[in-house]
């Protein structure tokens, strides 16, 4: 694997820290060994190495993720019985070195070449390194080739990359959307706060986009500029937190009177016995948790819950009296259920909202028998109720737009939900997102190029061009000025007020703010233009548009590369804290395997007001 290598030079007092990444490239390949011999050598990295005869030179494909200064640090090879000379070439026709192998006699004794002479600053892509033995004796039976080290000087090179099984172009082309406007737009900010994550289904890219005195922005989807025609959609869940149903469980225990112990699922639940509370021959039971909740981007504190007993064997029947500790702090009533050898399993159910997630819940269990109390318990566990499926009504169709409202039985903000009113004068409640459709003329499907969420994000893609059926979405952007006490951010709306027709949108937020929004949807982008700002949050502290996105490793990406005013790209993870401009494109340099067709996504400032508006708006 690659290591990083940290250079410290000295210029001019200045101190600069050039990150450079070392990769081993190995001589053996799937197409070095259809043409040359292989030898098995146990000196050789991976026991094998590849024979290159005079004739029959040697190219190794190699691929470089941006414009970088690339040196070959060592050659690993061998040499047999004849003196022999070996030539490195680049790209057909460039020399990198000539290195001269004295006769050996022995396959296994590798030499070094060590660092080539020669380096270049190498473009972005797709490269091929010829290593050719000269011929001087005749009878050569060639060398026997292991592998090349090279220094990279880009952090984020990996071998992927370097094996050209990830496929970078060299930095896209975003010209500013609406040049006659720039001179009135100064420039806005975003910041940097990102985190890493393995798992491709996090939203982990995070850069809100400031501008105290923004009067409108554009935010334009294309599809992206690299050249691929894989349509890769499906979710990728390695490595993600799996959420299951089940939110504590405890196995195989025995209720008796010498059942003492405290019994632990986990960090936040634990399970407590206390021996005849109520009289002879009862007994309860206690547990007590915590529940992730909207802070944390969860339903769990908000969803209903079913409490699952089942007993292993029951010699008598019993009462099993269940009672809970919601979030006001009160206990519920009483909910009896009774056990006998052929009835040993029960399952109650708890109403969404009862719990939280800002202090322990508390459930009870009071077991009374006939008997004393001496009985085996298989399993005690709490789940989530099931949840039903999204529900999708189309609410306006005409021969230019098709509108379609979601509703999600528990949204992440719920009871939160939207009012949708159209122009027509119709009124939908309760809604937690909706989607926008144009008719495609050529072959009468609809392409779905926008949604917006209740939680304020936005999710647009260019028509889907022809020959396919549809194209993922990839990098959202909330729209509007976030709430901050969860680690997802989100602009509650309220109200939607919708005129189909001119693909136009008034959008009411919680928080008494406004925008209006103009959807043009082409074959080239899909272009929504945000205008009327009014937002009621402190303008300097609250972005006025944030990107989400998702980066776990090159090719492995919704986005990779930010670049500014077209002119400079920076890494999407780079540690680059904040950043001004009046043009920022969200896109990837390196092909994914992700979303791949999802769209890059530029967002222009187009106007700002030219000098700071009252100042009572600082709230
Ligand atoms: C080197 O070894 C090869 C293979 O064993 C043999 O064919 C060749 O004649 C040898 N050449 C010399 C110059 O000894
Ligand atoms: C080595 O390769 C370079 C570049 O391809 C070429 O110009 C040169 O003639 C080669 N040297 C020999 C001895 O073949
Ligand atoms: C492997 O290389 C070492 C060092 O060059 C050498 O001493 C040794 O003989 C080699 N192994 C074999 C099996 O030839
Ligand atoms: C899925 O993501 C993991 C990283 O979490 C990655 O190693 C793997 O290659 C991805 N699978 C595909 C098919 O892209
Ligand atoms: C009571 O339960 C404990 C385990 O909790 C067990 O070791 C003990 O044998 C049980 N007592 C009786 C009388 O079954
Ligand atoms: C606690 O009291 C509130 C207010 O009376 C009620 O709405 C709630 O249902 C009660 N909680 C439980 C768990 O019974
Ligand atoms: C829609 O977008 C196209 C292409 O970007 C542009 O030519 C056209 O003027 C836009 N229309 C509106 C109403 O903004
Ligand atoms: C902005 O919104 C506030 C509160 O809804 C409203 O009172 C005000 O008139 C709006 N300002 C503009 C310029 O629309």
């Amino acid at each position: 694997m690659g290591n990083v290598y940290i250079i410290f030079s000295l210029i001019l007092n200045v101190i600069h820290v050039v990150d450079c990444k070392g990769l081993r490239l190995h001589a053996l390949s799937t197409r070095a060994q259809a043409h040359h011999d292989v030898k098995t050598l146990s000196n050789a990295t991976d026991g094998k190495a590849v024979v290159v005869k005079p004739g029959f030179p040697l190219s190794l494909n190699f691929c470089i993720r941006k414009k970088a200064t690339v040196t070959l640090n060592n050659m690993r090879f061998s040499n047999f019985n004849v003196t022999t000379f070996v030539n490195v070439s680049l790209d057909h026709g460039t020399w990198m070195g000539t290195y001269y192998a004295p006769p050996q006699y022995n396959w296994n004794r590798f030499f070094d070449t060590g660092r080539f002479p020669k380096k270049y600053e190498f473009e972005s892509g797709w490269h091929v390194l010829k290593i050719e033995v000269i011929d001087r004796a005749g009878n050569n039976p060639g060398i026997a080739l292991d592998t090349i080290l090279f220094d990279v000087m880009d952090p984020w090179m990996d071998e992927n990359i370097l094996k050209c099984h990830t496929i970078c172009i060299p930095e896209g082309s975003f010209p500013f959307k609406k040049p006659r406007f720039t001179e009135i737009a100064s420039p806005a900010r975003i910041e940097q706060r990102s985190f890493e994550t393995k798992c491709a289904e996090v939203d982990n890219v995070d850069i809100p986009i400031y501008h105290p005195f923004i009067e409108s922005y554009m935010i334009s989807a294309s599809m992206p500029q690299y050249n691929s025609f894989s349509n890769r959609r499906s979710e990728n869940l390695t490595h993600c937190p799996h959420l299951p149903p089940q939110l504590w469980r405890f196995d195989d225990f025995r209720i008796n009177a010498s059942s003492r112990d405290i019994r632990q699922d986990g960090k936040d639940t634990i399970m407590m016995f206390y021996r005849n509370p109520e009289g002879e021959n009862t007994f309860l039971l206690m547990f007590r948790f915590k529940l992730d909740g909207q802070s944390k981007g969860s339903v769990d504190s908000k969803i209903g819950s079913l409490l699952h007993l089942q007993f292993r064997s029951l010699p008598t029947s019993i009462t099993v009296k269940m009672r809970y500790r919601g979030k006001h702090g009160n206990m519920s009533t009483e909910e009896i259920k009774k056990f006998d050898s052929k009835n040993l399993n029960y399952m109650w159910t708890i109403p969404d909202f009862t719990w939280t997630e800002d202090d322990y819940n508390y459930i009870t269990l009071t077991i009374v028998s006939s008997v004393e109390v001496n009985f085996f318990v298989d399993n005690v566990r709490l789940e989530k109720r099931p949840f039903k499926p999204e529900k999708l009504v189309t609410i306006y169709q005409s021969d230019d737009v098709h509108i379609v409202v979601g509703y999600v039985e528990m949204w992440w903000l719920a009871p939160e939900s939207m009012t949708v009113r159209l122009s027509n004068g119709q009124s939908h409640e309760g809604v937690a997102y909706i989607q926008f459709y144009r008719p495609i003329p050529w072959n009468n499907g609809y392409a779905q190029v926008f949604v917006l969420y209740q939680d304020g994000n936005a999710r647009l893609v260019p028509i889907t061009p022809e020959g396919l059926d549809w194209i993922p979405f990839g990098t959202s952007v909330i729209i509007g000025q976030p709430y901050t006490d969860s680690i997802r951010p989100y602009a509650s709306i309220t109200q939607l007020d919708i005129d189909p027709e001119n693909w136009q949108l008034k959008v009411y937020y919680k928080d008494g703010g406004s925008v209006n929004m103009k959807l043009n949807s082409t074959y080239r982008e899909t272009q929504v233009f945000v205008y009327d700002i009014n937002f009621t949050k402190d303008i300097y502290t609250h972005p006025f548009a944030t990107v989400r996105s998702m980066y776990v490793t090159e090719g492995n990406t919704d986005v990779d590369s930010v670049k500014i005013d077209d002119k400079t790209t920076y890494h999407v993870m780079d540690q680059w804290a904040a950043l001004p401009g009046r043009s920022f494109a969200f896109y990837r340099r390196c092909i994914s395997t992700h979303l791949t067709l999802s769209p890059d996504i530029q967002i222009d400032v187009l106007r700002s007001h030219p000098a700071p508006p009252l100042l009572q708006t600082m709230g």
